[in-house]
């Protein structure tokens, strides 16, 4: 069909806060390379609100959706269908209007290992995860699919670490352990880490964590999913110990190409979305990854 045909569909991310996101940027400099004719925008929607809103985005007809904080899990049952990547991690950042059927994805998992592209080798390789809430249900769940033979959980809540590493042991993961955050600071379950990712809020503060960067293998990957203009204070600290470094920008560059695919079935023209988030001030560390990418060309009319 013609791109002009497409009829235009309002798209959104729902969450409270939700003026921070640059979903609307990134999704509406997505529809513009694709010359679709869609409009995404920002909804501040709190926990006991969401299934009004959602009876309200499909009485509206709306294309698609994304979930933010605090409404990944509150969306679970108010879904008709989860898809199996929904399911393992127990959580939705996506969602799709299929005929009076609301179907629940997640894309973050998928997104955090786009963008560790290559970095590191993940079959049998050894994770310390920091945090247990939504986002580290997701990468711990695509860190299992990709093969990590252990996985070290170090969350503030005791309960929940314990939780979420019994959950990567049921999803397959052969050896997973929790610890408190105070067992970081020794620096021992670092001591064979491939990669360590911050997936706890504190760096949005410029809060530090206590951990001895140095106490890891020189070829340690340190992640921390928050992204801004400046690193933040558990980056840092890796770049002064002489590890390799990533931030949350090019994962929310790619868990939100994958929804654009998911919602349009069309692939997602990255180089314009990153482009978007550039403009908005992200530093996107991802040098490899940027220089090849394209923008999908549009199909003539
Ligand atoms: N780059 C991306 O694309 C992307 C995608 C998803 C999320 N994120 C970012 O990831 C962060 C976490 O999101 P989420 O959905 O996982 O949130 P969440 O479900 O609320 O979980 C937050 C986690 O951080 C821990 N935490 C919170 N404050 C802390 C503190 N002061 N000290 C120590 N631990 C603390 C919590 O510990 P307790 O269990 O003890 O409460 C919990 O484990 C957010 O900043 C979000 O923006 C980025």
């Amino acid at each position: 069909m013609a791109a002009s045909r497409v009829h235009a569909r309002l798209f959104g991310v729902l969450g409270d806060p939700v003026d921070h996101s640059l979903s609307p940027a990134m999704q509406n400099a997505a529809f513009a390379a694709a010359r679709l004719p869609h409009l995404y925008l920002r909804y501040r929607v709190a926990p006991p609100a969401l299934e009004e809103a959602l009876a309200d985005a499909r009485r509206l007809r709306m294309g698609g959706l994304n979930l933010t904080v605090p409404l990944k899990e509150t969306a679970l049952p108010l879904c008709d269908v989860l898809t199996a990547e929904a399911r393992r991690i127990g959580a939705v950042n996506t969602l799709l209007f299929r005929g009076d059927r609301l179907v629940g994805d997640n894309t973050d998992g998928r997104g955090f290992l786009r963008a560790l592209g290559d970095r590191v080798r993940l079959g049998g390789a050894h994770t310390v995860l920091i945090g247990a809430g939504g986002s580290a249900r997701a990468v711990g769940a695509a860190l299992v699919h990709a093969g990590c033979g252990r996985i070290t959980v170090a969350n503030r809540t005791p309960g929940r670490g314990e939780q979420l590493a019994a959950r990567l042991a049921t999803l397959g993961c052969p050896d997973t352990r929790a610890i408190s955050l105070a067992g970081l600071a020794g620096g021992d379950p670092l001591a064979d880490a491939a990669l360590v990712v911050n997936t706890t809020p504190l760096g949005l503060g410029g809060a530090r964590l206590a951990l001895r960067h140095g106490a890891s293998p020189p070829r340690c990957l340190f992640i921390d999913l928050v992204y801004g203009t400046q690193p933040t204070p558990f980056l840092a600290a890796a770049v002064r110990a002489g590890r390799a470094t990533l931030d949350g920008g090019p994962m929310l560059l790619h868990q939100g190409a994958l929804a654009f695919e998911t919602w349009t079935g069309r692939r997602a023209p990255l180089a314009a979305m990153a482009r978007a988030l550039s403009d908005a001030g992200l530093v996107l560390t991802q040098p490899r990854a940027a220089r090849s990418v394209r923008a999908r060309r549009p199909p003539r009319p």
